[in-house]
């Protein structure tokens, strides 16, 4: 008859298979715990990155807002890219206060995400014309990818910091997080609100009928 080992596979630790006798591995072990106790986890450690990630996104972001405020020709998207600049200044602060909180000196690490939204950004303004509306719809549209980078990444990192016990950095990322939602909505008025339909004038010409045709030849 073979003797159940529930739990343990080869190669793991399972807590069936410690033994009395085994006294100078058990203080090997614990000795290796303390080490480890000592040591950053994963999860920890996969939080100072991202900390580190939005550090650097968060100061790129400053450069690309202002960039997005001076290829707009609405006064009100003009407006609201300002507003948020100034809130991501107070974002890169609030970064600065978390990293303080864990002990660690505020470092940024290159975020690849950011870089590529923002070469995203400049690609709509070299490939639209100056003054149109046409340029402030897609300008929207890729300020509004940004926001929801980030909006994903503090998302995760306030229930990170509240899973790790962190409440305060996690009020603190939360902050950033409502004003990240707070853009995107507001974008999202302006676009609704005159920008996409004066856009839609401008080529002066509509695709409803090759809509209207592509749906009678499909039923
Ligand atoms: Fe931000
Ligand atoms: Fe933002």
């Amino acid at each position: 008859m073979k003797t159940a080992t529930r739990g343990s596979k080869p190669g793991k630790t399972s807590a069936g298979t410690m033994h009395a006798e085994d006294s100078t591995s058990s203080t090997a072990q614990q000795q290796q715990q303390q080490q480890q106790q000592s040591q950053p986890s994963y999860l920890q450690r996969f939080f100072t990155d991202q900390l580190k990630d939005m550090y650097y996104a968060e100061q790129a972001l400053l450069k690309g807002l202002e960039k997005l405020k001076n290829a707009c020709s609405t006064e009100e998207l003009e407006d609201a890219f300002e507003k948020h600049r100034r809130q991501t200044e107070r974002h890169v602060t609030r970064l600065e206060k978390v990293f303080k909180l864990i002990g660690k000196k505020p470092e940024a690490k290159k975020c690849e995400a950011m870089d590529g939204l923002l070469k995203e950004a400049d690609t709509i303004i070299n490939e639209t014309t100056e003054g149109t509306l046409t340029r402030d719809a897609a300008l929207i549209i890729a300020a509004q990818k940004v926001e929801h980078y980030e909006i994903a990444t503090y998302g995760g990192l306030v229930q990170l910091a509240i899973t790790m016990d962190l409440d305060r950095a996690a009020e603190i990322l939360e902050k950033t997080l409502n004003e990240e939602e707070g853009t995107d909505l507001l974008l999202t008025d302006i676009a609704e609100s005159f920008i996409n339909v004066n856009a839609e004038q401008e080529g002066g010409y509509s695709w409803k009928k090759e809509e209207m045709q592509a749906i009678s030849n499909a039923f």
